[in-house]
């Protein structure tokens, strides 16, 4: 089928996103695929036990708009115990179908045309796209391998009256930075006195390494006032599969977000809502997930001492960023290519995340894989 008219493309430059081209071309050379972010792993069987309960327990029809009140409850005690924060589960929590649709949500429903959001780059994909939708612009503030260390400075000179919205990320996807008390402080000086809203992408809060602790806006009183902080149960319970996620926010800001969130998608999956209720009472699945992946990051990173690549600090998240300078020439986009062409692993180059930056040679694995999936690609890796 072809359809003979114009179309008025909204993005007429964009093309497949890089996780796809990387995952597809795995598949074509049989490679072990380091490149999108989806743990290997089957979830613990209390997950698996919940939504079978679930799904038998006779509920198939639509969840509440906002979601399950059971499920917003758990969520509220949870997010009382960890950040000391109560928040209103009938008006400051929504249940979304994972973070990607919170991100577009927020930003759709909270940013108007001429408005500028103040991005950190390398920034996970999704938020550009919903910021041109729109009609915003993203201003970009560059972090820096090896440390992405923030110059606040810098970033509070970024700030204009068109400002409306600051989107961070901590635990980062892909620097694998986290962010400091200073970091927060410095944030919570920079919007004080402004009507800047934080959207804050969390959905690595359970993934931090080496005793640090997640910082959530939340856990801020000031930031919690003015921002809405998104979280994904994919990345905490390894079912990224079952898409689901929440947002929580004042109660102003939750009115909003909700106008677009019930033309969006109004609600989701009411069996996925009543299994994470349930699983959520089991507090030690979250609790112990920094160490599972802390161990996997050191086994990861042991096994890649006998190869060439350098290693980058990697504070949290289940991704190892690492560099191959002196290894190749190639930029960053081509060597991804040709490491999964020539040498059988998959991953991802940084410079997708960036708006433009082709200096720098450093790509980014996954961890989030079993062991004799790790070894083998370091086995592989230190042929070269
Ligand atoms: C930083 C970041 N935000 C959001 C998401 C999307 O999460 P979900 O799968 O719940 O849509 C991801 C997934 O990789 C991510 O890395």
């Amino acid at each position: 089928m072809k359809f003979s008219g114009n179309i008025n493309s909204k993005f007429p430059k964009m093309g497949t996103t890089i996780f796809s081209v990387m995952s597809a071309l795995a598949k074509e050379h049989n490679a072990i695929n380091l490149s999108q972010g989806f743990p290997e792993f089957q979830p613990h069987p209390l997950v698996i036990a919940a939504f079978e309960k679930a799904i038998k327990s006779g509920n198939h029809q639509y969840a509440p708009m906002p979601g399950l009140l059971s499920l917003r409850e758990v969520i509220a005690e949870k997010v009382n115990d960890l950040y000391s924060l109560a928040v209103n589960p009938e008006s400051e929590i929504t249940i979304t179908a994972g973070a990607t649709q919170a991100i577009f949500t927020a930003i759709t429903s909270l940013l108007k045309e001429k408005d500028e959001v103040i991005v950190f780059a390398p920034a996970y994909d999704s938020y550009t796209p919903a910021i041109e939708l729109v009609g915003a612009t993203p201003v970009y503030y560059s972090m820096v391998a090896p440390d992405f260390s923030i110059d606040w400075g810098k970033v509070a000179k970024l700030v204009s009256h068109k400002t409306k919205m600051i989107i961070i990320n901590s635990p980062h996807n892909p620097s694998a930075k986290v962010f400091s008390q200073d970091d927060i402080l410095q944030l919570e000086k920079i919007v004080k006195g402004t009507d800047i809203i934080i959207l804050s992408d969390e959905v690595y809060e359970h993934i931090v390494f080496d005793e640090k602790k997640h910082l959530s806006v939340l856990k801020n009183k000031a930031l919690a006032d003015r921002s809405i902080a998104v979280f994904s149960f994919g990345k905490t319970y390894h079912t990224t599969g079952w898409k689901i996620g929440y947002v929580i926010a004042p109660e102003n800001i939750t009115a909003e977000y909700r106008k677009v969130h019930q033309y969006n998608v109004f609600s989701v999956s009411t069996s996925s809502q009543i299994a994470y209720a349930d699983i959520l009472k089991h507090q030690d699945l979250y609790l112990e997930l920094s160490s599972f992946y802390q161990a996997k990051r050191d086994y990861f990173q042991a096994a890649l001492k006998s190869t060439r690549f350098k290693l980058l600090p990697c504070e949290g998240t289940y991704f190892q960023l690492v560099s191959y300078n002196g290894i190749s020439d190639l930029n960053d986009k081509e060597f991804a290519k040709w490491l999964t062409r020539e040498k059988g692993v998959a991953s991802i180059p940084i410079s997708v995340f960036y708006p433009n930056h082709d200096e720098g040679k450093v790509i980014r694995f996954c961890f989030a894989k079993e062991n004799e999936t790790l070894k083998r690609a370091a086995e592989w890796l230190s042929k070269i």
